[in-house]
């Protein structure tokens, strides 16, 4: 029987790294697997559909000695026939690879996301691997943040910021070999947001661990981040005012419009987000008149105050002196994502009062006051300056991910894609273009060994008139393993009129760029673009 290894006879004497002490493990050999994961939830992957498949799951608690910690990692083996032969299953073969996957806000894996994406690279043949650096489960990080009032749990945050992952690496190529009797060919890591910044993490602190890493909108300079979280609502409080989220809507809206058209194709996407700052004004609006659908149609005038707060999360943070210090979502997308965006209100008929983002609001909160029940609801603008430098020297090193020598990596041979949406809601495109920037000043040849893509109408990891970019992933492995470097990979973008179009996005400097020109559907090509440097 193709499962018989799937005992805990065979994981007996699996090798852990040094730090790590095994309490428990299961294996559960599972068949008549079924999935059907959607090509958003593999992120960078065509959608994929499966019946009746084996694998075994094994997953392991482990701890480090000392830290008090209880990490979970879950791995899933495809069936491996039982003969010597392990590639001739014809029902469910072993690819040869390893493909690890990431998180997602305060969660490090084993979540729906990472679910999602175990199940994608199951249906091809990989063995599957997540963690969930110890922290269970919850999308907030208040169970497990505190030690006690005035006590973070620092090895929770070095568990989430690195350790877990470079135990992951290690520990699944461990488990593969315990299983199939020799380890993976290939090693690869697909994430997106915590994810993506896990990805990096591997690039930047674990060279050689993994062959190819995919990296979406990666939360990297972790405290302007989360400054950026909480700018919106700074601006609001220092103004005093607060906007209904119909008249943010309104302002955006028509900034859409406007700024479609820069890049020559009318399509409800705007590309060229510097352009759009240059030639709309949000202030212009203010006296319009808007349907607030929030308001139950009622009419309403735009205030000076919601272009203002626009106007501020398009420029990004700046501190109490008027340094500009970080950037800003760009143009063309949600800022207020119905109520649960950066520039978020919680209003009533009458009036509206600050809505901060869960994600800035629990990291302020718990890391950086360090208590259970403080509030940063009203942050004043001298706050937040205070806090984004708390956040920087107390836990720089352990979650800011902004180490930009990637030499070593590229030395051991290792391929990186990092690739953004521009309409994210939630992290900036741009700080993922600075990264790679940075990134390609101090590392030769970077074009060789990593690869940059923004992806125009795509929001925070998915969502948004664009779909995700499909073959970044086949593009990495393909770049790994043949030496094919990606060039450009196709998107399906979703029209005003509801058809579908196939695009490309483009290896940064590049953008995409429509030839009317065109016959035979190919109309998008990746073009030079000039980029200022940051
Ligand atoms: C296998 O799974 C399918 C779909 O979930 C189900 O209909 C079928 O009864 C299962 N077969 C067996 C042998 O359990
Ligand atoms: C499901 O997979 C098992 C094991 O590979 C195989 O024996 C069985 O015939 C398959 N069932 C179907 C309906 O394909
Ligand atoms: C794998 O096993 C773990 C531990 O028993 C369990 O929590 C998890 O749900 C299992 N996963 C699947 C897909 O069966
Ligand atoms: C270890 O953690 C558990 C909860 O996970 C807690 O009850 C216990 O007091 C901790 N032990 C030490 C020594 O901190
Ligand atoms: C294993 O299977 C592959 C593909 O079917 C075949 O090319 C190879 O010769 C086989 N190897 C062994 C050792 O049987
Ligand atoms: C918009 O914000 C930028 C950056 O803070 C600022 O320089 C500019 O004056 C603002 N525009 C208006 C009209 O206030
Ligand atoms: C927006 O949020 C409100 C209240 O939370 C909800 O009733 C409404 O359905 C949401 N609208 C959309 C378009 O999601
Ligand atoms: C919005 O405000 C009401 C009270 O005015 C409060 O009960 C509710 O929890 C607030 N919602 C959010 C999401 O902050
Ligand atoms: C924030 O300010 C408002 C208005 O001044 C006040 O009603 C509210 O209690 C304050 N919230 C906190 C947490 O201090
Ligand atoms: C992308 O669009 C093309 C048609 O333009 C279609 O054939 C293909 O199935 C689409 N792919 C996905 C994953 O939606």
């Amino acid at each position: 029987m193709s499962l018989h290894l799937c005992n805990p006879t065979t994981f007996f004497s699996l090798p852990l790294p040094i730090s790590a002490s095994l309490l428990s493990l299961t294996t559960t050999p599972v068949t008549n697997y079924s999935a059907s994961v959607p090509a958003i939830y593999r992120l960078t992957a065509p959608a994929i559909a499966y019946t009746n498949l084996s694998f075994c799951n094994i997953t392991l608690t482990y701890t480090h000695p000392g830290q008090n910690d209880s990490i979970i990692i879950e791995t899933w083996l495809p069936a491996a026939s039982s003969s010597s032969n392990l590639t001739t299953n014809p029902t469910n073969p072993w690819n040869s690879r390893l493909l690890a996957v990431g998180g997602g806000g305060y969660q490090a894996g084993r979540f729906d996301l990472s679910y999602a994406g175990m199940q994608g690279g199951l249906g091809e043949g990989y063995a599957t691997i997540t963690t969930d650096a110890g922290l269970g489960s919850d999308t907030t990080a208040r169970r497990w943040a505190l030690l006690s009032e005035g006590n973070v749990n620092l090895y929770n945050l070095l568990n989430l910021g690195s350790a877990s992952l470079g135990d992951m690496g290690l520990i699944g190529k461990e488990i593969i070999k315990a299983f199939y009797g020799k380890g993976p060919e290939y090693s690869y890591f697909n994430g997106c947001s915590q994810g993506g910044r896990q990805g990096m993490v591997l690039a930047q602190r674990f060279p050689g661990l993994f062959d190819g890493i995919v990296a979406g909108a990666p939360a990297v300079y972790w405290s302007e981040a989360m400054g950026g979280f909480q700018w919106p609502q700074v601006v609001m409080n220092e103004g005093g005012e607060w906007p209904f989220g119909c008249e943010v809507d309104a302002i955006g809206e028509e900034a859409t419009k406007q700024c479609d058209g820069l890049d020559g194709v009318v399509d409800g996407i705007v590309q060229e987000v510097e352009g759009c700052l240059g030639v709309f004004d949000p202030f212009g609006m203010v006296g319009r008149e808007v349907e607030c659908a929030q308001l139950g149609g009622r009419v309403i005038t735009i205030t000076e105050a919601a272009a203002a707060v626009v106007n501020k999360t398009w420029h990004g943070r700046e501190r109490v002196d008027g340094r500009k210090v970080w950037y800003g979502l760009v143009p063309g997308s949600d800022l207020t994502v119905n109520g649960s965006g950066i520039v978020a209100t919680n209003c009533t008929e009458e009036r509206c009062v600050g809505r901060a983002n869960p994600l800035g609001k629990d990291w302020f909160e718990l890391f950086v006051e360090k208590s259970s029940t403080a509030d940063v609801s009203n942050m004043t603008h001298r706050e937040l300056d205070r806090y984004v430098k708390a956040t920087k020297q107390d836990f720089g090193s352990l979650l800011e991910t902004d180490d930009t020598d990637l030499a070593e990596f590229k030395r051991q041979g290792g391929k990186l894609i990092s690739w953004h949406g521009l309409i994210d809601q939630l992290l900036s495109p741009k700080a993922t273009e600075r990264y790679y920037q940075d990134v390609s000043a101090i590392v030769s040849e970077t074009q060789e060994f990593y690869r940059h893509y923004e992806v125009p109408g795509l929001e925070h990891c998915f969502g948004g008139p664009s779909g995700n970019p499909l073959e970044l992933l086949g593009q990495l492995r393909a770049w790994v393993e043949q030496g094919i470097a990606p060039e450009a990979s196709p998107v399906n973008v979703t029209r005003l009129d509801g058809t579908t179009e196939a695009r490309v996005v483009c290896p940064y400097p590049q953008k995409a760029k429509f030839d009317a020109s065109c016959t035979g559907g190919a109309c998008w090509t990746c073009e030079d673009a000039i980029r200022p440097p940051h």
